[in-house]
């Protein structure tokens, strides 16, 4: 039996093979470009990401996943196929005895459950699990799921925030809302137009995000952005410092610690007295952010713990989850009953 956990995230897919000593792989951005006019695809994953901003007007660059949820079915159903590919799964006979995880985002409406439906069906895959991403992501960052101890845990992506207190037993309180990395690079870029006057591309602006951005207020990092200046209508550079950009990345930071609070709230004494035992486990790609589990902690009042490399925990969790039959049985779910 071939073993795939797979992560469709709003940014970036993952896969994680979990037969034999296997791990992840593949990472790739959860982009497609098409011809805006034959609907021909032109690039898949990051080839496609690399002409973001820089095609023709007949060329679109496509996220078929959008805020956790499948908004392309047709385009999810292309690049998933086109990934299963790169990872030499291809045949129909490999993809009949393949048993396959989807991560789905905390509470996953039916709406999201059938569209993941009818892409596994589209990809062939028969065998189609799912998991909520607060399992995936404690499982991955290494906490201890058991029925006495409830977990806490945060996960912010490019597109989807997911919160929740969780046990082995089932989700005790949580939500996923639509907040992400996204709308800070969205944010970056009218900042740097607005007080640089240069008009910066989306790519531009995550890169400033991940390489200057950070929630110390001591923060002083600078990096130079480069685009179309919109005074003098011609490319130019601009240096931007960390400070300039720095509420772009914490006000989505303080919601995600307003929802947090809002599932803290309604907790059960003995359950809010684990977690403020325990603290939080932080993970996706924005744990990455510099300061993030400090600032988490500091507004949350409680212990903030990230793993080194938070943006695979929800993937390393669902290849954990793979190999563990006994928690499957307990945390899977078939995606079509
Ligand atoms: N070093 C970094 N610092 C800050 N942000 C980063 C860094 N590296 C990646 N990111 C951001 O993390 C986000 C991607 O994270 P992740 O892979 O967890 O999202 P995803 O799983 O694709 O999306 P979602 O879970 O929201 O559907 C992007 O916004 C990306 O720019
Ligand atoms: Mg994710």
């Amino acid at each position: 039996m071939i073993k795939l956990a797979i992560d469709l995230g709003s940014s970036v897919t993952k896969i994680f093979r979990a037969d034999g000593g296997s791990g992840i792989v593949l990472a790739e951005p959860s982009a497609v470009a098409v011809d805006g006019l034959t609907g021909e695809i032109k690039a898949i994953g990051k080839d496609a990401k690399k002409l973001v901003g820089k095609t023709t007007e007949y060329t679109e660059i496509v996220f078929p996943v959008y805020e956790g949820e499948i908004r392309n079915g047709r385009l999810a159903a292309e690049m998933l196929r086109e990934f299963l590919r790169r990872v030499n799964l291809d045949s129909a006979a490999a993809l009949r005895k393949t048993e396959v995880l989807f991560a789905l985002p905390c509470g996953a409406s039916e709406d999201i459950r059938s569209a993941y439906t009818a892409l596994a069906e589209e990809c062939r895959l028969k065998n189609a699990y799912y998991a909520e991403v607060p399992y995936l992501s404690a499982l991955g960052s290494e906490a201890v799921l058991s029925e006495s101890d409830p977990v806490f845990t945060i996960d912010i992506g490019g597109g989807i925030t997911n919160i929740a207190v969780l046990s082995a037993e089932g989700i005790i309180a949580g939500l996923s809302m639509n907040i992400g990395g996204n709308n800070m690079d969205a944010d970056i870029a009218d900042r740097v137009e607005k007080v640089k006057y240069l008009r910066i591309g989306a790519l531009t602006a995550e890169r400033l995000k991940n390489e200057i951005g950070s929630l110390s207020s001591q923060a002083r990092g600078t990096s130079v952005a480069e685009g179309i200046s919109v005074t003098q209508y011609r490319p130019a550079g601009v240096s931007v410092q960390a400070c300039e950009i720095a509420d772009c990345i914490s006000v989505y930071f303080d919601k995600a610690v307003e929802y947090a609070l809002y599932v803290l709230k309604g907790l059960p004494a003995e359950v809010a007295a684990a977690v403020n035992k325990n603290g939080a486990y932080l993970s996706g790609g924005l744990a990455r952010i510099s300061f993030a589990a400090e600032y988490l902690s500091d507004k949350l009042g409680m212990r903030v713990r990230t793993c080194p490399e938070p943006q695979y925990a929800v993937i390393t969790g669902a290849g954990a989850l793979l190999r563990d039959k006994k928690l499957f049985r307990t945390l899977a779910l078939p995606l079509s009953e």
